[in-house]
């Protein structure tokens, strides 16, 4: 606690839980915007949270994205928590390989000595296609898991650097600059008051499954993305936030 006040982050940390109505924030010094092992230290301090409140047996399910893949890298054993599950919470999102669910799945699972299930569906997906791939026993089987995860753990986007890296459409690009979505998770687009503007159709976890889940935890920094952050928190969905100083001190600005 003394050297939390020393650091002056607990102000900090205050303001950003007040201005999020979140129960719990973690800031890192410096902005991941500028330097890269900044987003590491996001994904140690995520870690070092997932091991103050993991027990046995549990359930996490995990999106993609790099400060995921942060998270992943920094993984170490978690002792407490023997026989959890890692389990990525929906499908491929049109995320090249090293930043996709599945693959940040399997590497935190190794490194926590955990295990890991992964879901295989096609990207995009038709409504054909979606309606008979979860109706197959072994969808079925990781669904269940995926959607009564005990812990949640994802990353924040902006909508439009999202968008693009994920090579949406012309016309999906046109429904989010229409809409003003300002943020992405999990596969939604929000707009500056929290609304859905858009949702990829891919099977997991849906907005309204986090509502199952103890803890939910965005792991989001970075100056540029701090309009995205408050976007995202509108809907309340998650409750606890792992940033950056750079996004912090910005997102409690007005
Ligand atoms: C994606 C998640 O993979 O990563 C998104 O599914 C999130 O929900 C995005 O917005 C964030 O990516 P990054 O690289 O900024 O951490």
């Amino acid at each position: 606690e003394f050297i939390k006040e020393v650091s002056g982050f607990s102000v900090l940390e205050q303001s950003v839980k007040d201005k999020l109505h979140v129960d719990h924030v973690v800031v890192v010094p410096g902005n991941s915007d500028e330097l890269d092992w900044v987003k590491q230290e996001m994904g140690k301090a995520a870690v070092d949270f997932l091991r103050s409140i993991l027990h046995a047996n549990q359930t996490i399910a995990v999106t993609g994205g790099t400060s995921m893949a942060a998270v992943a890298e920094m993984m170490t054993p978690l002792e407490r928590a023997e026989n959890c599950m890692f389990v990525p919470a929906r499908g491929g999102l049109g995320e090249r390989v090293e930043n996709q669910a599945n693959t940040i799945c399997a590497e935190m699972a190794k490194k926590a000595n955990g295990e890991y299930r992964l879901l295989y569906v096609p990207d995009p997906l038709s409504e054909e296609s979606y309606q008979s791939i979860i109706g197959e026993p072994s969808v079925k089987e990781i669904l269940h898991l995926i959607k009564q995860a005990d812990v949640v753990i994802h990353g924040i986007g902006d909508a439009w650097t999202m968008a693009q890296r994920r090579k949406a459409s012309g016309k999906i690009l046109q429904r989010i600059s229409d809409g003003n979505a300002v943020s992405e998770a999990f596969g939604y687009y929000f707009n500056q008051t929290g609304d859905v503007i858009h949702k990829v159709r891919t099977v997991g976890l849906q907005l309204e499954d986090l509502d199952n889940s103890q803890c939910v935890v965005a792991v989001a920094g970075g100056k540029s993305k701090a309009q995205a952050i408050i976007s995202y928190f509108k809907q309340g969905k998650s409750n606890v936030l792992v940033t950056d100083e750079g996004a912090a001190k910005e997102l409690i600005r007005d």
